[in-house]
């Protein structure tokens, strides 16, 4: 019998491609970079399974490059703004993703982010680095300080709610939160309160974003958000680059309406080399490192290939996207 084929789009831990191979010829693209729109429409031809990076564009021409035969896509990411589900689900293809497992590993990096921006992680490390450390300041490097501050979490999900628990017990902040439903358990354990954006960015000293990048959240953060927000804040973005208007992040960082930013995402990706925020003192960004820990990403490989082989079989995901 003829084995299904599954195309990778790029060397994931071996712990998944281990699984894959056990149930179908995997091709692998084994490129160090993503592959390029013909690589990806040529290398998934004849495939049955696709599984993806959050760089991968999977849309209705990609399926159509796969053929009939494709019946399952599974993302090596818990976002999936990069999949047209609709599409896929109209095909009758499955499409899945890897919740959960990252959710410790981006809410430490949300709170990095938090930390290295509100004291300056930034600047200080590259005056070591510049040998520009004269000496002890006293009035040098002076940042912002965290106990018993207010944190706004925009998007109250698995992540939002680790970085809710990791700041309120840590440092006492208090919560204030967004979400398209109320979340019980957070208000009783947290003391949370959700509010409507405006009100979360007028009263946050930090605010942290969670949504998933979609219609609705495209540009959710711009020029009359920053308005809102404190001169002291701090804007934390490990969500996706695209839910923040970046020339209005700029701008607002250049002119002082807001303190600090810290971003694991940007618009594109890498950020050009001559971005204005490379250049600001008061913006640390990180190359989208949120998920990039050993625990983490075995994780992530096993569940994405866990929802190939499922789908393969004509099975339920165990890790289903719907539209
Ligand atoms: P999640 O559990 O689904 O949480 C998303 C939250 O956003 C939920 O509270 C949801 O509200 C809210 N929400 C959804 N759609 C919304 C809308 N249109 N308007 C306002 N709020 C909305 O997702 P997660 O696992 O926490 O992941 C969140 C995002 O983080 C992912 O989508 C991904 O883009 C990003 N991420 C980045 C990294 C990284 O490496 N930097 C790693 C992992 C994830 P309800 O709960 O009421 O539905
Ligand atoms: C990473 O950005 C993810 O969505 O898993």
């Amino acid at each position: 019998m003829t084995r299904p084929k599954v195309y990778v789009a790029r060397r994931i831990p071996e712990v998944g491609l281990k699984i894959l191979s056990e149930a179908a010829d995997v091709q692998l693209f084994s490129g160090e970079l993503p592959p390029t729109r013909d690589e990806l429409l040529s290398g998934v031809a004849g495939c049955s399974g696709i599984l993806s990076l959050l760089s991968d564009r999977l849309d209705g021409e990609v399926f159509e490059a796969a053929g009939k035969q494709l019946r399952v896509v599974s993302n090596f990411a818990v976002g999936y703004n990069n999949i047209d589900v609709a599409e896929a689900l109209r095909r009758g293809i499955a499409v899945g993703n890897t919740p959960d497992v990252l959710t410790d590993a981006t809410a430490d990096v949300a709170v990095g982010l938090l930390l290295a921006a509100a004291r300056r992680f930034g600047e200080a490390a590259r005056a070591v680095k510049e040998r520009a450390w004269k000496t002890w300041e006293p009035m040098g490097w002076i940042g912002l300080d965290l106990r018993g501050k207010t944190l706004g979490i925009v998007g109250m999900g698995r992540i939002g709610e680790a970085v809710a628990r990791r700041l309120h017990g840590g440092w006492g902040m208090r919560v204030l939160y967004t979400a398209r439903s109320t979340k019980q358990s957070v208000e009783a354990e947290l003391s949370a309160r959700r509010c409507e954006l405006d009100e979360l960015l007028q009263h946050s000293d930090f605010v942290s974003l969670h949504v998933p990048l979609c219609a609705a959240t495209t540009n959710l953060i711009g020029e009359p958000q920053f308005a809102h927000m404190k001169s002291t804040a701090v804007l934390v973005n490990t969500a996706r680059g695209e839910i923040v208007d970046q020339s209005a992040l700029e701008i607002a960082l250049r002119e002082g309406q807001i303190f600090a930013a810290g971003l694991d995402v940007c618009v594109p990706e890498p950020l050009l080399a001559e971005s204005p925020l490379r250049k600001l003192d008061n913006c640390f960004i990180l190359p989208h490192i949120g998920s990039a820990t050993v625990v983490a990403r075995n994780a992530m490989a096993t569940r994405a290939a866990q929802n190939i082989v499922a789908g393969l079989r004509g099975d339920k995901l165990p890790f289903p996207v719907s539209a």
